[in-house]
């Protein structure tokens, strides 16, 4: 297990300083810059799209994670192909060609991250995970940032961690991703469960974010 790699949500930032909170992202040695886009529709909020995003990308070296909370991953994932994110993940709940985006976003040199809610049995994984390198765990319901962490995500991380070392085993490399809630209270205890990425908005953007970076870290 290497270093945890951290991925601060820009939604938390105040967001008439977007450019501030890019250099912040990067000179706090942050992994990524997680990008929440929402659509109005599959969550009821409504974020940042593809002009945002690359004007965002412009003001840091730090690569961009893109969590498309849409209703139509199909269509918009391909709005972000050209700014060449590192990870674009849509929902499961989306879709119902999910296999079909994953190969287009790999095709096209990134990787392909599924997420799940709350309320989706990690169970669906079972013949999906395969063709994903990050699976995204809600720990929140997704819409907004500033919520509370769910306890039932311990136990859907073990079950996830169980088909991570399966993946493992056959040869294949998938990585978990934990967003929704995640602060100095829970992030060591969700490395040791097997997470690879935490996603942290509010608890980031509220303090220095270069000390907070080290405490999800553990260090
Ligand atoms: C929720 C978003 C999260 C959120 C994280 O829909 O996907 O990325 O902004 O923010 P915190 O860390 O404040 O829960
Ligand atoms: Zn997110």
């Amino acid at each position: 297990m290497g270093q945890i790699k951290i991925s601060p949500s820009i939604l938390a930032a105040p967001l008439a300083h977007l450019a501030q909170a890019a250099k912040q992202i990067e000179n706090a040695g942050c992994d990524y810059v997680h990008i929440d886009v929402m659509d109005g529709h599959f969550v009821p909020a409504l974020t940042f799209g593809e002009q945002i995003t690359e004007a965002i990308a412009k003001e840091s070296k730090v690569p961009l994670d893109v969590h498309l909370m849409v209703a139509k991953p199909e269509i918009e994932a391909r709005k972000y192909f050209a700014l060449k994110p590192e990870i674009i993940t849509f929902h499961y709940e989306a879709t119902t060609a999910p296999i079909r985006l994953a190969e287009i976003i790999r095709e096209n040199g990134m990787r392909a991250g599924l997420s799940l809610n709350p309320r989706t049995p990690v169970s669906v994984l079972g013949d999906l995970i395969r063709y994903f390198d990050v699976i995204l765990l809600m720990s929140v319901e997704p819409g907004y940032y500033g919520q509370k962490f769910i306890e039932s995500s311990w136990q859907r991380l073990k079950e996830l961690n169980a088909l991570k070392e399966r993946e493992r085993l056959a040869g294949r490399i998938v990585e978990i991703e934990i967003d929704g809630g995640v602060s100095d209270q829970n992030a060591t205890a969700l490395a040791k469960e097997g997470a690879d990425i935490l996603v942290s908005g509010s608890y980031l953007f509220k303090g220095d974010m270069t000390e907070r970076v080290q405490k999800l870290r553990g260090n």
